[in-house]
């Protein structure tokens, strides 16, 4: 059985850096699951697919040609690191995010990632849907204040445009269009919770390696 750490949380928790940090302090892969979503936005907005045509949206989603490489994203042979992380794309993506069709479409795209000797995976269905039976299930949350100053200071970082209370309500909207949507909705199940509020990227990295360490070996291992 292949191990799997399911990390789920809200937009802007911080789920991403812990995330891979994790990943890569165990030598495990990486799956970072609202990409795919992103993607599947961006790419119907190149391609002219308004977002209220579920079926083709399908279509866009089963058609995605993505790298991920050397910390990039790579989108029909193009870098999208950066346009994916825009404030409109994040937006777009939510909306595709709620479509059952696109979300069956990606399921198995997900589970592919799930490969020796382990996989440390983000988003929002990471425990409760795609990898159900993850050994640990982390809920990474943090108060919507503060996950507004971090998606802030990251935006700024990269030189793009950024207004905090603008961002505020983009991730309080976005926080209820995930938790209320009939389609694997952001929940937090039995996942274990962590509030990263007032911690740093690194202590919440080594809260989660400290319980994957008291996690029980998988049956059979
Ligand atoms: O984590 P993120 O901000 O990159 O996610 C982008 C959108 O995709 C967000 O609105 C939630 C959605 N998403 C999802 O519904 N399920 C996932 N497993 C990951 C992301």
């Amino acid at each position: 059985m292949i191990p799997v750490i399911a990390i789920d949380g809200p937009s802007a928790s911080g789920k991403g850096s812990v995330a891979e940090r994790v990943a890569l302090q165990l030598g495990f892969h990486y799956l970072d699951s609202g990409a795919l979503y992103r993607l599947t936005a961006l790419a119907a907005h190149q391609a002219g697919v308004s977002l209220d045509q579920p079926s083709a949206l399908q279509g866009v989603a089963r058609a995605l040609t993505v790298h991920f490489k050397a910390g990039k994203t790579w989108l029909a042979g193009h870098d999208v690191s950066t346009l994916m992380r825009s404030e409109t794309c994040a937006r777009d993506a939510s909306v595709v995010a709620a479509l059952p069709a696109v979300r069956a479409e990606l399921l198995t795209r997900q589970r592919a990632f799930r490969q020796p000797p382990g996989l440390v995976a983000d988003g929002r269905d990471m425990g409760s849907v795609v990898f159900a039976d993850a050994c640990l299930k982390v809920f990474l949350t943090a108060r919507p204040e503060i996950r507004a100053q971090r998606r802030y200071n990251q935006l700024i970082e990269k030189g793009m445009p950024a207004n905090i209370d603008n961002l505020l309500q983009d991730i309080l909207a976005r926080d209820a269009r995930d938790a209320l949507r009939s389609a694997s909705p952001l929940v937090q199940g039995d996942a274990v919770v962590l509030d990263t509020s007032d911690q740093t990227i690194e202590q919440a990295v080594q809260q989660i390696l400290t319980w994957y360490r008291d996690c029980p070996p998988a049956p059979g291992t």
